[in-house]
């Protein structure tokens, strides 16, 4: 279940939207046995009234398809007498603190919860931050730059049409050739019984200059998409535009310099354009904790999934033995499910981050709003 607070009235919800969002969740090249299993199906169950938000939360229901399945080892009555508990942890996974934490003996208390099953709800909650973004004149794109040592080429990164192109792609690449060779050696680490990690880069573009703050720390923008992109099960390094690379280079490599007139981008929201331009977005769109106008630019890098089918030696927990960790049904590779997932982690911020600046209880005020905004800073 996910549900959505504080959207303005009249903004269109359609479970079309929706459902086209989770089944880009769940394609891939490397996914798991579950992606079969599961076709995931939006319900929405309040706030919208023919076809469009009320003013009131949205809750979207989405089932588990898997659940007849584990109705005996999951039941919610009884005792569990009989049921075999399940006390091998895997390393890398939620599952050895979790049951230390919770006070479990059986680690199923703990697997399904801390499944990145749980993206699906954050990608529900993202398509309509996208399509309210979308009304706004943001546009979304998300593709995987590296997966394993097999890299895009440099330059297809921080580029909009690129991360565009790879929709569809089975890998979310934006290069056929990286993309091929990917394939190949995910097969060869499915052979090995391994996994596979890489990086994803999300970029948003129609962004104005502006959103979040540089008054207080946690209204800071770059420090809210470094925690929802963190909070991605996996995700284990966040950049904002060139990252970590900046840090070796002189400022006067790094910094963006600024031009008058508004350059050749695309006006910011229909006929509005910024009296300055940019030649290089090194800072992915985000100075002092606000939006600078540039497309906003940040990469996710994914750790390779923990459940290995060569299993990794673990302890057997209460006992404290050596063992090796359990195999559950499991992805080899979700990268390209991550930048989905990142896609609508990077829509909630912004689109919270729009709410906060222009308000409004309706879609019409709120653009109202925005259009007044733009208006000034474009010296109309
Ligand atoms: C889209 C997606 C799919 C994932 N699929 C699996 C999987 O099939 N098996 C698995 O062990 N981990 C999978 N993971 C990663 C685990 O959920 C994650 O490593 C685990 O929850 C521990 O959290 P941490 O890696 O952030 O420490 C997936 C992650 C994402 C984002």
């Amino acid at each position: 279940m996910t549900i959505v607070e504080g959207l303005p009235s009249n903004l269109a919800v359609e479970a079309g939207d929706i459902d086209r969002e989770l089944s880009r969740r769940q394609a891939g090249y490397g996914r798991g046995e579950r992606m079969q299993i599961e076709k995931d199906e939006v319900e929405i169950l309040s706030g919208v009234r023919f076809g469009k938000t009320m003013g009131g939360p949205v809750a979207m229901l989405l089932r588990n398809l898997d659940w007849p399945n584990w109705r005996g080892k999951m039941a919610q009555t009884g005792d569990g007498a009989g049921i075999e508990p399940l006390d091998t942890a895997r390393p890398g996974h939620a599952d050895l603190g979790g049951v230390l934490k919770y006070d479990h003996h059986d680690v199923r208390a703990v697997l399904e919860r801390a499944s990145a099953r749980e993206t699906a709800a954050r990608v529900m909650a993202g398509a309509v931050a996208k399509r309210f973004l979308r009304e706004l004149g943001v546009a979304i794109a998300g593709h995987v730059l590296s997966i394993g040592e097999f890299h895009v080429p440099p330059a297809l990164e921080g580029s909009f049409d690129a991360a565009a192109s790879s929709e569809g792609k089975p890998l979310r690449m934006a290069d056929a050739g990286t993309e091929e060779r990917v394939a190949r050696w995910i097969d060869k680490v499915k052979e090995a019984g391994t996994t596979a990690g890489g990086v994803v880069e999300v970029v948003a573009k129609g962004v104005p200059p502006g959103l979040g703050s540089y008054v207080a720390w946690d209204r800071r923008l770059d420090g809210r998409f470094g925690q929802a992109l963190m909070s991605i099960p996996a995700i284990k390094g966040v950049e904002i535009g060139g990252g970590v690379s900046l840090s070796s280079l002189p400022g006067s490599d790094v910094h963006d310099e600024v031009f008058p007139g508004p350059g050749p981008g695309e006006p910011l929201l229909g006929k509005h354009a910024l009296p300055f331009h940019r030649v290089t977005n090194r800072a992915g769109g985000l100075e002092g904790g606000m939006t600078n106008g540039a497309p906003v630019v940040v990469r996710a890098a994914m750790k390779p999934i923990p459940t290995q089918s060569l299993p990794l030696r673990t302890i057997r927990i209460g006992k404290w033995e050596p063992t090796t960790a359990h195999r559950e049904r499991s992805d080899v590779c979700a990268v390209p499910a991550a930048s989905v997932v990142a896609e609508a982690m990077v829509a909630i911020v912004l689109a919270d981050a729009f709410l906060e600046k222009f308000g409004g209880d309706a879609m019409r005020d709120l653009l109202y709003n925005y259009s007044g905004y733009l208006r000034r800073i474009c010296g109309e």
